[in-house]
């Protein structure tokens, strides 16, 4: 099932060219006979042409489909089949246009379109799936009423919408909403659910179903109740109910994505529904409520308002990550969800914004459409509408988001459209903060401050850094939340948001008696990164006093950064003050826990990297490694003891519940555990894991014993423990080759691809071990090179079974001209090499490409 080979440059898209379907779709009928070989599928659909429809003939978008037959009204006709689909005369007037096709679901390892996964069928259709399921116009605003059969052996037979009757070996499912192909779902399998039902504030009762193949029931209750606390907070919240009268979600344990939101029937990669307290994380936990958040709130932010074309995806996936952010802040801690939240863009949007695939939230051309559901198009995304909030402010948010309902439902829209809600309902002229989603790249904001006579001023000034096709870019509109403390740690000034528009601007505060101490861009008010020159003494009194929490953190953040680069670049201790410091806030008991757990949290090796690459060192993983050791070897023994007591203070009694609070003390009894571990040699940890009734703490423990002597014990009897559950043996494969030393890691990912439970065709399993070599930063960048290597010969080898999972993995070399002469020749030998492999897909090669030429 994959593309075919592009023998010459790929096709190119522009949004620019966009031109609207010559036909309306009215309704479509299908019929499915299930086969795993030989799966047909009956078409019947009404057309009716356009003003704009000059040319009579159409095209419908088809791929790896074997025509059976095709008719318009009821006449057989011939259709010209062509690459990507056909082309067929049509009569000018309205229409019936039927055709059969046969496809091969078992066949299809590309997991797009029809497919089986461990014996049920299921279908992923965004972006452009629905194309291999029958022939269509596969694009996002054509819109239509679907009504679907479904004949098959299985016991649970499902489609999208409500269900229209069934009987022995059949169903049928009628969606009353207009949608999008790319909405399409169909699932069949002998599989079981967990039911419940959820009552709308206008009163209407909704059946909700999980279903999930047999042994996994006991896995589905977190993921309902997260369910029902979603649909719950779309009312209170958005004023949005939900519009059927069922709601089903689908486990399947092969899935490119995290979970596809498709109309009334969405399907999930397992391991972002399924939880228990024995196999799941506290962080597993946090991660599925917010998946099923994510793709509920698609039903209004993706569903009933939808996209124009695929250069508008961030209109659908932005708002919708912002609107999981409210919902997970709102059931959990507002200030954690943030730093995470940060901690995150910076690990991956960064580097993407600011490496050869750098493009903008609304991106204006692609080859493949599925190489740009990115970080920058999810996350800056939701930066974005984070930070049109915080400019027009909360009621006007609200306002805005009520006219975007009223205005748009039913429609497929655009940035445009979007924009255009958010200034009629507030007057403001959004032109200039429209960049944001033309313009790639992350801005620098370069502070200087100065003080007068009780006259304190703040000079911005913003530049963003050229990126591919974009050399130069015009200021943009930053909302800069900035706080003023005084020298005692009060606060001078409350937080106050200043517009930062032009290239260079100042702002002045009068009346202050003595010269203030900035807390600027507090709640990381905008996705920039901030120069400021300062030192060390100013970041600790901001990490004990700042009123800002995000901020806070910030600081620390800043120490413990400045404390690594010295580390690295003149063999320096760590700094001793810093460590006074964090001491201080682990013993802070007045702190959240998972705060506390969070200012512990070294920043990640490969951000160290970047920062170096910054400033102009070429940096060298190994030692960006051993200054990670030293330091927390040094801070372990700094804590000494008091570790034991704060261990004890931390340890969660009684049965385990997944809640914010308990989950942040196992966070930070975790970071204590990793530390302790260091001093006693695994003596704490091996308790922790042989007591522990919960994966969190039996993990925690394993983890921290991997580096201790009995690490490989513990780690054989935790395979025998869980070696039939596939997604505790997916943690267990990426434990293996994240704890590796940098000059094991490839080897021991290699021994993994060889296990017997290795399987490349699943992308967890795949995603396991490659995703944790590329992130074990010292040991994927080892001077060998055996961890390109690696991941080069795996993803020339997945290719031809997955593109969309291959391609998405080429991002682990987007960073790599921030290293040295011989490990970018080493990189580039392996790229090339992956471009050079014959029949490679439009997709990997477009990731390929990209990376290499930026
Ligand atoms: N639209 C899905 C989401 O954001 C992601 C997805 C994209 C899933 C493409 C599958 C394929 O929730
Ligand atoms: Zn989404």
């Amino acid at each position: 099932m994959k593309d075919a080979a592009p023998a010459t440059a790929p096709e190119t898209f522009y949004l620019k060219d966009y031109k609207p379907f010559g036909f309306e779709v009215e309704t479509v009928e299908l019929t499915f006979k299930l086969a795993p070989n030989s799966t047909r599928v009956l078409s019947k659909i009404r057309f009716s042409p356009q003003d704009n429809a000059a040319d009579p003939r159409f095209f419908l978008h088809g791929e790896a489909l074997k025509l059976i037959s095709a008719k318009i009204d009821g006449a057989p006709v011939t259709p010209e089949l062509i690459a990507g689909g056909l082309i067929c005369d049509t009569p000018g007037t309205p229409f019936t246009w039927e055709a059969e096709v046969e496809i091969a679901p078992a066949a299809n390892t590309a997991l797009e379109g029809l497919y089986m996964s461990s014996g049920m069928y299921c279908t992923q259709c965004e972006a452009e799936g629905f194309r291999k399921i029958t022939y269509y116009p596969d694009r996002p605003d054509v819109m239509s009423t679907f009504s679907v059969r479904i004949e098959g052996d299985e016991t649970v037979l499902l489609s999208n919408g409500n269900p229209a009757g069934s009987g022995e070996g059949w169903a049928e499912w009628h969606d009353p909403w207009p949608k999008p192909a790319y909405l399409f779902a169909l699932v069949a399998g002998d599989l079981v659910n967990h039911p419940d039902h959820f009552t709308t504030r206008s009163g209407k009762d909704v059946e909700l179903n999980i279903w999930v193949r047999p042994g996994d029931e006991g896995k589905c209750a977190f993921g309902m109740e997260a369910l029902k606390k979603s649909m719950k907070w779309d009312e209170d919240v958005y004023g949005r109910e939900y519009d059927l009268d069922i709601f089903n979600i689908v486990a399947v344990d092969d899935f490119n994505m995290g979970a596809m939101e498709n109309k009334g029937l969405n399907i999930f990669n397992s391991s972002c529904v399924l939880a228990s307290p024995e196999t799941s994380t506290d962080a597993n936990f946090e991660r599925i409520e917010a998946i099923i958040a994510h793709e509920y709130f698609h039903n209004w932010t993706g569903n009933r308002i939808t996209c124009r074309d695929w250069f508008q995806l961030c209109l659908k996936e932005g708002l919708t990550v912002f609107r999981d952010a409210q919902f997970t802040a709102d059931m959990r801690s507002e200030p954690v969800k943030r730093i995470e939240d940060v901690i995150a863009l910076r690990a991956r949007q960064f580097p993407e914004d600011n490496g050869p695939l750098a493009h903008p939230p609304r991106p204006e051309q692609f080859q493949e459409i599925n190489n740009f559901y990115t970080a920058t198009v999810y996350e800056k995304g939701a930066e974005v509408i984070g930070m049109l909030k915080r400019l027009v402010g909360d009621d006007n948010y609200d306002k805005a988001l009520d006219l975007y309902f009223d205005r748009h439902d039913g429609q497929a829209c655009t940035i445009e459209d979007w924009l255009r809600v958010f200034e009629d309902a507030t007057g403001r002229d959004l032109s200039q903060f429209k960049l944001w989603y033309s313009q790639a790249g992350t801005p620098r904001v370069k502070v200087s401050e100065d003080y007068a006579d009780g006259s304190y001023t703040l000079t911005f000034e913003q530049s963003t850094p050229p990126t591919p096709g974009q050399p130069d870019k015009a200021p943009r509109v930053i909302p800069l939340a900035v706080g003023l403390l005084a020298a005692n740690g009060d606060e001078l000034r409350a937080t106050e948001v200043l517009e930062l528009i032009e290239a260079k601007q100042s702002f002045t505060f009068d009346g202050l008696a003595s010269k203030p101490v900035p807390s600027i861009l507090r709640e990381f008010s905008a996705p920039v990164i901030l120069e400021r020159e300062t030192t060390n003494a100013e970041r600790a009194f901001l990490l004990a006093h700042d009123t800002d929490p995000f901020n806070r953190w910030e600081a620390g953040n800043a120490l413990a950064t400045e404390t690594r680069v010295t580390m690295v670049t003149e063999g320096a201790a760590p700094d001793g003050a810093y460590l006074d410091a964090l001491e201080k806030l682990v013993r802070d008991d007045t702190l959240d826990p998972a705060f506390r757990a969070l200012v512990l949290s070294p920043p990640s090796q490969s951000e160290i990297a970047q920062t170096l690459h910054d400033r102009g060192v070429t940096p060298d993983p190994q030692k960006i490694y051993d200054a990670a050791e030293t330091f927390a070897q040094t801070l372990a023994q700094q804590l000494e003891t008091s570790l034991p007591r704060l261990y004890a203070a931390t340890t969660v009694d009684g049965p385990y519940q997944p809640d914010a609070n308990g989950a942040g003390l196992r966070a930070l009894n975790g970071r204590i555990l990793s530390l302790l571990t260091r001093l006693d040699g695994g003596e704490q940890a091996a308790r922790q894991y042989q007591a522990a009734d919960n994966m969190t703490q039996q993990y925690a423990a394993l983890a921290a014993l991997m580096k201790a002597e009995n690490g490989e014990r513990q780690s054989q009897a935790f395979f025998d423990q869980w070696q039939n559950d596939r997604l505790v043996m997916d943690k267990w494969f990426a434990l293996q080759v994240a704890c590796a030393a940098p000059d094991a890691a490839a080897k021991v990912a290699t021994d993994l691809t060889r296990h017997t439970l290795f399987d490349m065709k699943n992308p967890n399993r795949f995603r396991a071990v490659m995703g944790a070599l590329a992130g074990n930063h010292a040991g994927f960048h080892h001077a060998s090179g055996a961890g390109y290597q690696l991941l080069a010969e795996n993803l020339i080898a997945l290719d031809s079974l997955n593109p969309q999972t291959t391609a998405r993995m080429c991002a682990a070399f987007q960073t790599w001209k921030r290293y040295d002469s011989a490990r970018q020749a080493s990189i580039r030998v392996e790229l090339e090499r992956i471009l050079a492999t014959e029949g490679l897909s439009r997709d990997t090669h477009e990731m390929v490409s990209r990376i290499l030429q930026g």
